[in-house]
């Protein structure tokens, strides 16, 4: 308890640092000078309580999503999506490893962006969770009862999977754009003649609403600029999304000079719906294509791979109504539409000023042909047609703008370092929040629904700097926390992400927490090389495969000595956890095994293969502190020369 309250101490004296730095009027103070702030308070989550909200932070180039607590900042796992994992051996295990599979072979990492939680009208319904692989192009699906991804599909036709991956508000689409326009089909042809030439997919995924497995609809065949962001329209706005472009001057080098030279791009304006009557009805052009769809099975426990060989296309000059481009100053970057669906806000990265579009003009404008000439066909409105309004020179470096649901929008600024608040409607600026340092990508729970929770705002900061104690010359980005439930913006906690955070999603604990599954049922295991009771366990030779059905109970395996495997054997150690308790996982690491542990939840079977090189009588034990008797959990296995004649043998509790 003194520790505790120590503790409480110190966060109170950083807080109030803080808040003296900004000079600001704490409300509700309690102490004075230093502790004139609760902002301690705020953030402290007693031990044994729990967090008010999950976040789910991107991992950036770690390939993963982490799982924090707000407002306590306190990570509580690391989801494993796009990369190799260690920890658990997913991507390691024989289970696990269809799910790199890609039409480039085996891809066991990715640079992870944006995560987007699924929704029902509108609403966070806490059921899956979706984030984009932006290097190979692919969208996972991690499923909100597990935290384990149970689906990865690979996005042909596409490069850097920017504008990825969001979610239409009763998740009828998860929707993902190409960054990089590419040829279509690949194939080999000069860079220089880029311009004309190359196309920009954005890809409609559709997900089935009993079991979230996806299928890709159809992609739209875009002029060959770069997709940066998008999100869908809402309410009002529900059956378009909205995608940002820049390098409309289709340049290909130099691009810091040579995409920035038009004075607008443009906003896509994209209406799902018609496109999907059009396909409905047999429109579109399918195409030869070769891209891997990979489903886990909580059933089998077991991932499969598919390479699918066509996609629909679709031309949007061929579907009248389907595209519009909305002029939009300065290399746009976020594409951020508010709750009510009504206002469009592109974050201009080199514009003095925010540029809101209204939907309802832009449907006037189109009704009316108020056109500005086109782009390939597509029209293009005039910018003063659909101009909603302008927030004047809020700051500098504008990228991401979020919505509390209260009439108000939040935008990152990343050169002035700072998070402006703003107001709809009259775009008045009402606040202004420096953040230690230059503020990426912001988020509010349920910021991206038609409901925000409206009551935290996170900052995830680019630059770390001073914050922490220095950790060499990498330090993990920061992320700040602000209060934002009343007039003025409050910094309350300072935390490290995983990664590289590009988005988070927040919702609010109990939507999900009473979903979260504990262990899986053993009966239900169908994995095809599970073993379900102690009997049953043995050990098989196939030629020179060697298949061990081992199980774990607290504390032994089932066997534990194994004889007959010979150098050259390929070993696999098909392991089932018998436990039916909540977090009681066993592991399991065999010496001189070239990839990694497995950590076998309850109920669970996991396979890892080992290739024994030298002879001799080599260990394997429990690598997950499971009981006061888990350093007694382990096992031999013999290894004789290839050339021997030992047949196999195992035991459990002989001499
Ligand atoms: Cu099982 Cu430690």
């Amino acid at each position: 308890m003194k520790k505790a309250i120590n503790i409480l101490v110190s966060l109170v004296m950083v807080a109030g640092l803080v808040s003296c730095n900004n000079g600001e009027n704490k409300k509700g103070s309690k102490g004075q000078g230093g502790l004139a702030t609760n902002a301690a308070e705020k953030v402290y989550v007693a031990p044994g309580e729990h967090d008010e909200y999950y976040a789910f932070f991107s991992g950036g180039y770690s390939g993963n999503l982490t799982v924090y607590g707000l407002p306590s900042g306190r990570m509580f796992k690391e989801i494993p999506v796009f990369s190799q994992f260690p920890t658990s051996g997913y991507g390691y295990s024989e289970e696990t490893k269809p799910m790199f599979n890609t039409s480039f072979g085996f891809v066991p990492w990715d640079d992870s962006h944006h995560p987007d939680i699924s929704q029902t009208g509108g609403k966070l319904d806490g059921r899956w969770i979706f984030i984009n692989g932006n290097n190979t192009p692919r969208i996972a699906r991690i499923d909100l009862e597990t935290f384990e991804t149970v689906e990865i599909i690979e996005l042909p036709n596409s490069a850097g999977n920017h504008s990825s991956s969001f979610i239409t508000e009763n998740t009828e689409y998860v929707v993902a754009g190409t960054r990089f326009s590419v040829p279509v089909p690949q194939r080999d042809m000069p860079i220089k003649d880029y311009k004309g030439n190359f196309k920009g997919a954005l890809s409609f995924i559709s997900v089935d609403q009993e079991t979230g497995r996806m299928g890709i609809k159809f992609q739209l065949m875009m002029p060959g600029f770069n997709y940066d962001l998008s999100h869908p329209g809402r309410d009002k706005s529900h059956g378009w999304f909205f995608f940002t472009t820049y390098n409309t001057e289709e340049a290909n080098t130099l691009m810091e000079v040579n995409s920035s030279q038009n004075d607008k791009d443009f906003i896509a304006a994209v209406n799902w719906k018609v496109i999907e009557d059009y396909v409905n009805n047999g429109g579109g052009t399918k195409m030869p294509a070769n891209y891997a769809h990979n489903v886990y099975d909580h059933d089998t426990h077991l991932a499969t791979s598919t390479m699918e060989k066509e996609v629909l296309t679709v031309d949007p000059t061929k579907v009248p109504g389907a595209v519009f481009f909305l002029p939009t100053p300065k290399s746009p970057h976020g594409c951020d539409v508010d709750p009510t669906g009504e206002y469009i806000i592109g974050n201009g990265k080199l514009s003095a000023d925010l540029t809101v579009h209204s939907f309802t003009k832009m449907l006037d404008a189109i009704e009316n042909k108020k056109f500005d000439g086109e782009a390939y066909g597509i029209p293009i409105l005039k910018f003063e047609d659909v101009l909603a309004g302008t927030v004047k020179q809020p700051g500098l470096g504008p990228l991401h703008t979020e919505f509390d649901g209260k009439g108000n929008a939040y935008t990152t600024f990343f050169i002035s370092s700072e998070v402006v608040k703003w107001k709809l409607g009259t775009w008045e600026v009402l606040d202004r929040q420096p953040v230690f340092y230059s503020v990426g990508h912001g988020m509010i729970p349920g910021g991206n629904s038609r409901e925000p929770f409206g009551k935290y705002f996170v900052a995830m900061n680019k630059i770390t700097k001073d914050r922490y104690l220095p950790t060499g010359p990498e330090l993990e980005h920061s992320a700040q926390l602000f209060d934002i439930s009343g007039d003025k913006m409050e910094l309350l906690l300072d935390f490290p992400t995983h990664g590289e955070p590009h988005y988070a999603a927040g919702i609010r604990a109990d939507i999900l927490k009473k979903n979260s599954k504990q262990f899986y049922k053993l009966a239900d295991n169908k994995n095809p090389y599970a073993t379900l009771s102690e009997a049953d366990a043995r050990v098989e030779r196939k030629g020179n495969e060697v298949h061990i059905y081992m199980t774990t109970i607290r504390s032994h395996f089932t066997p534990d000595n194994i004889e007959g495997v010979k150098v050259g054997d390929k070993v696999f150690f098909h392991i089932t956890n018998h436990e039916q308790d909540f977090d009681v996982p066993h592991g399991f690491a065999m010496i001189g095994a070239n990839n990694a542990e497995l950590l076998i939840m309850p109920g669970q079977t996991k396979t890892l293969v080992w290739e024994p090189k030298q002879v001799g009588v080599w260990p394997f034990y429990c690598t997950d502190f499971c009981s006061a008797l888990h350093q007694e959990m382990q096992g031999y296995v013999r290894v004789s020369p290839a050339n021997s004649n030992m047949e196999l043998s195992w035991s459990l509790g002989e001499d």
